[in-house]
């Protein structure tokens, strides 16, 4: 079955009163329009086709930097300069691309929780002629905004009321919804979706409205019945972007629960769609995860903590921890306080503890970065132990420089390690020193000057003030 999908993501979200589209708005770090087309691309759809209009710019490159290197999901975009409603949509984006038959799944793009095996199941409704389109429902606790579902004496749709033209006993009586997801039979869609007109509250092309033209067309147009009504609930507001965000984390702590990982409180950790967490791994509160994270079995992630594209090997603890585009291999040992930023690589054993920053490094095996202490642009070996607040100088003001720390090295606490450095194996340097020239393996590197003493100083000082 070659399903193609229409994203309809050109609206203005009025009701969001933000600067930015509305799709772009993320729930658990995940911007919306990212959802509904992970939802289409793994519900098989072959074509995913997005309409934007509203901030085309940064969808766009929302979708590009999502998609576009991955040969495995191509995304299309189309352009609706004037947003004349969902139904003007379909129509724009069926001219562009030319799509005239087969099934087609149109969704609302501020549909992200609906579920990729519910779009799979509705899809084959109109698969093999029986009906011309199919509207996915729900009933909602609170029907309020959504259109509703009008049967006639049947039992069958007859029409969809949109809220603002409802009658009061139509707003008070019709609890069945429209979830904002169709399929059509592509080639009735293409014949008929010129014929909406636009004699409504709104003065809009309701794309609701095909369910009456193609009924009056002698078509067969079904309901199918979401029945976990979350799936179908849409975003129209910063309220209910936050109501769907806790359905969303929900849903993904209690299958991760069921999978085997501890939660100490579900609803205090937020864990995106794309991560994955092996089982016996602790979350404690305040936990994020965000983007495309994987964390390995027997961690613990948290208190406080927040990844972002990192992966986690096995037997980790990552307390306190703010960590980007980092990988930790296994038993690797994190904060309280740690900050792994772009580049970072912990091999097996080692640790960055608290007030520790590290960007662009490789830090060895069983190698330790435990206080205060700046890594950047440095290449570490095995063993290496870095004393307390030792940093290394890795930009000049113009150049970002390396240092190389051989395997068994001791860098004493505050050592100033100027780069470009190189510093052997087995070697040490000593508290304080300013290290600017290379150290062979083996050697001793002391920079300081030496103590005075002054005898009875502090006498004479009191009694001079
Ligand atoms: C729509 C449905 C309503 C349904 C609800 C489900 C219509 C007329 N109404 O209402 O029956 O219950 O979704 O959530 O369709 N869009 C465009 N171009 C436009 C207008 C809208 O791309 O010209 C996009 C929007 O970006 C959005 C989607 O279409 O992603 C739905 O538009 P929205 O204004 O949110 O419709 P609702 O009022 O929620
Ligand atoms: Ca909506």
């Amino acid at each position: 079955m070659d399903v193609t999908a229409i994203i309809m993501a050109a609206g203005e979200g009025t009701r969001m009163k933000s600067k930015h589209a509305k799709v772009s708005h993320a729930l658990l770090g995940k911007p919306m329009i990212c959802w509904v087309v992970d939802a289409a691309l793994d519900a098989g759809c072959d074509r995913v086709i997005t309409v934007i209009g509203s901030h085309a710019d940064e969808v766009r490159s929302i979708l590009d930097a999502a998609y576009g290197e991955r040969a495995d999901a191509h995304v299309e975009c189309v352009e609706q300069t004037e947003r004349l409603g969902t139904a003007h949509a379909v129509r724009v984006a069926l001219e562009a691309t030319g799509v005239a038959a087969g099934p087609v799944v149109v969704l609302n793009g501020d549909l992200p929780l609906i579920e990729p095996a519910t779009i799979r199941t509705f899809a084959q409704t109109v698969d093999g002629g029986a009906h011309a389109a199919a509207i996915l429902t729900m009933t909602p606790p609170d029907p309020f905004g959504y259109g509703r579902i009008e049967l006639d004496e049947a039992g069958s749709v007859a029409r969809i009321v949109e809220q603002k033209d409802c009658t009061p006993e139509q707003a008070a009586g019709l609890l069945e919804c429209n979830a904002g997801c169709y399929a059509f039979d592509g080639a009735q869609l293409a014949a008929h979706i010129g014929e909406v007109g636009c004699d409504n509250a709104q003065g809009e092309y309701y794309l609701p409205d095909m369910v009456e033209i193609l009924k009056a067309a002698g078509q067969s147009v079904t309901i199918f019945h979401c029945d976990d009504y979350r799936e179908g609930l849409g975003v129209n507001s910063r309220a209910q972007l936050a109501q769907l965000t806790a359905i969303a984390r929900d849903r993904i702590n209690e299958r991760l629960m069921a999978e085997g990982i501890t939660f100490i409180d579900p609803a205090q950790a937020w864990i995106g769609p794309d991560a994955t967490v092996g089982r016996d791994t602790v979350v404690w509160p305040q936990t994020h995860l965000i983007g495309h994270c994987t964390v390995g079995e027997d961690c613990q992630l948290g208190p406080n903590t927040r990844l972002t594209d990192t992966r986690v090997g096995d037997r980790c603890i990552v307390d306190e921890t703010v960590a980007v585009e980092a990988v930790l291999e296994n038993d690797v040992d994190c904060g309280p306080r740690a900050y792994l930023r772009p580049g970072t690589h912990m091999l097996d054993g080692s640790k960055a503890g608290t007030h520790v920053e590290i960007k662009k490094s490789t830090i060895g095996r069983g190698s330790k970065v435990p206080h205060l202490s700046y890594i950047g642009d440095t290449t570490m070996g095995e063993g290496v132990n870095i004393g307390a607040g030792s940093i290394t100088c890795n930009y000049d003001g113009k150049n970002k420089n390396a240092t190389v720390i051989g395997d068994r090295t001791f860098i004493g606490s505050d050592t100033m390690m100027v780069a470009p450095v190189h510093i052997g194996s087995d070697a040490i340097t000593g508290a304080g020193g300013t290290i600017t020239k290379d150290v062979p393996d083996g050697a001793l590197a002391i920079e300081r000057t030496e103590q005075r003493i002054v005898e009875g100083y502090t006498e004479r000082r009191r009694a001079r003030l």
